[in-house]
C-alpha cells in the first residue's frame, strides 16, 4: 500500500520535546555540579515547569495529534498494541501509539512531581527552593529525598523511551525521530491530520503557562 507524507507534529510539540531534552540534561548536570550552578538548576526547573503546563494545556486544546483524547486508550487496545509489537512493519499511527500514549502521561506525571518537590528542596548548604520557607526542615528533607528518587524513576523511563525508539527504527523500520524533527510521517492515508498553524492560541497557552509558574512560586525565583 502506498504511503503519503503527512504533517503530524506541530512546531510547538517539537520545540516542547527537544527543549525538554536540553533542559533535563542541563538540570541534571547543574544539580550534579552543585554550588553556584544550582541557580541555573532552578532556572532549568522553572523552564521544565513551563513546558509541562504548556503540554498539559496543548493536550486539551492543541493540534489533533497532541490531544490526549487522540492517544489515551483503554487496556484492551493497549494489550492489542503490545501483541502487535511482534509484527515487523511500520504502524502508521497519526499520533503516539496506545503504548506510547501512556508513556507520555507517565513522563508528565514524573515531571510534575520533580518540579513540585524541587520547589521545597534544600541541599543543607546554601540552596533551597523558593517555597522552602513554607514547610518544616523535616518535610523539606523528605521532599528533597522524593526529588532525588523521582529523578531515578525519570532516568529509567528516559532509557526505556530511547530504547523503544531504537526498537521501532530497527525492528519496525519506522523513523520516529525524523518525524519528531521535521514534523512529517509517512502514513497509509492522509487521515485528515488537523494541525494548528496559528500563532495566537499556542502563544497565549505559553503565556498562561509562564503566568501559572510565576504565581506558584509567588514571583520568588531565587535567581
Ligand atoms: C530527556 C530525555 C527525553 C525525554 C524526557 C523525552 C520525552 C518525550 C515525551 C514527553 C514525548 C511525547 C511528546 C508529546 O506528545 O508531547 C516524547 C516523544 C518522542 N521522543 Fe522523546 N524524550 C527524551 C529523549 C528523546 C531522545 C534522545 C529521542 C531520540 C532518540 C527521543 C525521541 C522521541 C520521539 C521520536 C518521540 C515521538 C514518539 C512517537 O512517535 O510516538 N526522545 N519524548
Ligand atoms: C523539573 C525538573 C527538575 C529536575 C530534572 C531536577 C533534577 C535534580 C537532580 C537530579 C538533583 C540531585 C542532584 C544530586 O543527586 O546531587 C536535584 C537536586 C536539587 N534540586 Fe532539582 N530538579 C528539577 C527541578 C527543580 C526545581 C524547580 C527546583 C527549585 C526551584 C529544584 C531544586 C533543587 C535543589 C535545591 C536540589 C538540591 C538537593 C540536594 O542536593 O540534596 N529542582 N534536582
Amino acid at each position: 500500500m502506498s504511503s503519503e507524507k503527512v504533517y503530524v507534529w506541530d512546531l510547538w510539540i517539537r520545540c516542547f520535546h527537544w527543549l525538554l531534552v536540553v533542559l533535563i540534561l542541563s538540570a541534571w548536570w547543574t544539580a550534579r555540579e552543585g554550588g553556584l550552578l544550582m541557580k541555573y538548576h532552578m532556572f532549568c526547573g522553572y523552564g521544565i515547569g513551563i513546558l509541562v503546563f504548556f503540554r498539559l494545556f496543548w493536550g486539551v486544546w492543541g493540534s489533533q495529534s497532541a490531544k490526549f483524547s487522540e492517544f489515551i486508550r483503554g487496556p484492551r487496545i493497549v494489550v492489542r498494541a503490545i501483541l502487535e509489537l511482534k509484527i515487523r512493519q511500520p504502524e502508521h499511527y497519526l499520533t503516539h501509539n496506545p503504548i506510547g500514549g501512556w508513556v507520555v502521561i507517565a513522563f508528565l506525571l514524573l515531571l510534575v512531581v520533580q518540579f513540585a518537590t524541587g520547589l521545597f528542596a534544600n541541599d543543607d548548604l546554601f540552596n533551597e527552593g523558593p517555597l522552602y520557607a513554607n514547610v518544616t526542615k523535616l518535610t523539606s528533607d523528605w521532599l528533597t529525598w522524593v526529588h532525588h528518587t523521582n529523578f531515578n524513576n525519570l532516568t529509567v523511563l528516559i532509557i526505556i523511551h530511547v530504547l523503544a525508539i531504537f526498537f521501532y527504527r530497527v525492528w519496525k523500520r519506522e523513523h520516529l525521530v525524523g518525524a519528531m524533527l521535521s514534523g512529517y510521517k509517512y502514513l497509509r492515508d492522509k487521515n485528515a491530520s488537523k494541525i494548528r498553524h496559528g500563532f495566537f492560541l499556542p502563544f497565549a497557552t505559553l503565556l498562561l503557562s509562564i503566568a501559572i509558574i510565576c504565581v506558584i512560586v509567588n514571583f520568588r525565583f531565587n535567581l
